[in-house]
């Protein structure tokens, strides 16, 4: 498979400066040859500028239509540069962008996407639960049809059903948003259940749920905040007590399993001007285990 790399340097999704700039700081490093010297290779960079952050006062989510622009541009950059038979990795950017390459990968795997979703949180805010107003904490709930923003997301947003999606890593959820997601039967596995059952036994039960007849497309939206932040210091929203590089290379034995219907990966929310040696190791470190 070739693997096309598609960098998403949005930040207009939560308040704080810098996860934008880590594409092409990436693309600086080469992580490409680290990657796969032949068969890796960057598509394009997807720039969505800043703007100020106000909450709007017509909408409940900050920066709507920036933030709605930007999904339609890499929801676009996806449909024009993926095909099914390649692997796709797309770089943040914050995890607001998980709606539209959610979206986008599941016009092109034919509506068949299964989709983990690896987070210290939930990502299942919808417009009247967040706290924040921030859209980072929303995809999910808006992948999953929790609630409707037709207004600026106009380009169509497709609908996951909620049996083709698991969370891992979960640590902090908001009130309201724990209550949609076991109201609507979302599987998530917190911090706690990994370290009482063990990754091994969390991805049987993942897969299990996701892709029960082993046919569908698997997609992996991998926010790093839910790794421990001693590992990823560099991100918006770290919450203590994380994955570690243990757990992930159990969850990667489960996911090598499924061979080539692994079809893509979202890696968000590394912000490289915070504590960026440490973090930046660590991402080539993530890369290495998943693709080696
Ligand atoms: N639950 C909080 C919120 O909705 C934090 C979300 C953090 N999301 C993330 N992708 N890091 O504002
Ligand atoms: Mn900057
Ligand atoms: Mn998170
Ligand atoms: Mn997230």
């Amino acid at each position: 498979k070739n693997i096309k790399i598609l960098g998403s340097a949005v930040s207009i999704g939560q308040p704080k400066k810098g996860v934008e700039h880590t594409p092409a700081v990436l693309k600086i490093e080469k992580i490409e040859k680290l990657i796969d010297p032949v068969k890796a290779d960057w598509v394009d960079i997807v720039n969505q500028p800043r703007y100020t952050i106000e909450r709007l006062r017509q909408s409940p989510i900050r920066n709507l239509v920036e933030n709605a622009k930007a999904n339609k541009r890499i929801h676009d950059a996806i449909i024009n540069y993926a095909n099914p038979n390649d692997f796709f990795l797309n770089i943040g950017g914050d995890h607001s962008i998980g709606s539209s390459t959610v979206t986008a990968l599941n016009r092109i795997h034919n509506e068949n996407l299964s989709v983990i979703w690896i987070d210290a949180h939930g990502d299942c805010n919808t417009p009247l639960t967040s706290p924040s107003g921030n859209y980072h904490g929303m995809p999910l709930a808006h992948a999953l049809g929790f609630f409707k923003e037709t207004k600026y997301f106009d380009w169509g947003q497709t609908i996951l059903p909620i049996s083709s999606v698991a969370l891992i890593g979960i640590r902090d959820l908001d009130i309201e948003e724990k209550i949609i997601m076991d109201k609507e039967g979302v599987l998530y596995f917190t911090m706690n259940q990994v370290r009482n059952i063990g990754m091994d036994k969390v991805m049987g039960e993942v897969m299990h749920k996701i892709d029960p007849n082993g046919k569908k497309m698997i997609h992996v939206s991998l926010d790093v905040d839910g790794f421990d932040p001693t590992l990823f210091p560099g991100t918006g929203t770290a919450v203590p007590g994380g994955l570690n590089f243990n757990d992930y290379k159990i969850f990667m034995k489960h996911i090598r399993r499924i061979g080539e219907r692994f079809v893509s990966l979202d890696i968000v929310e590394v912000n490289l001007e915070i504590e960026r040696d440490i973090t930046l190791m660590n991402v080539k470190e993530l890369l290495k285990h998943t693709f080696h």
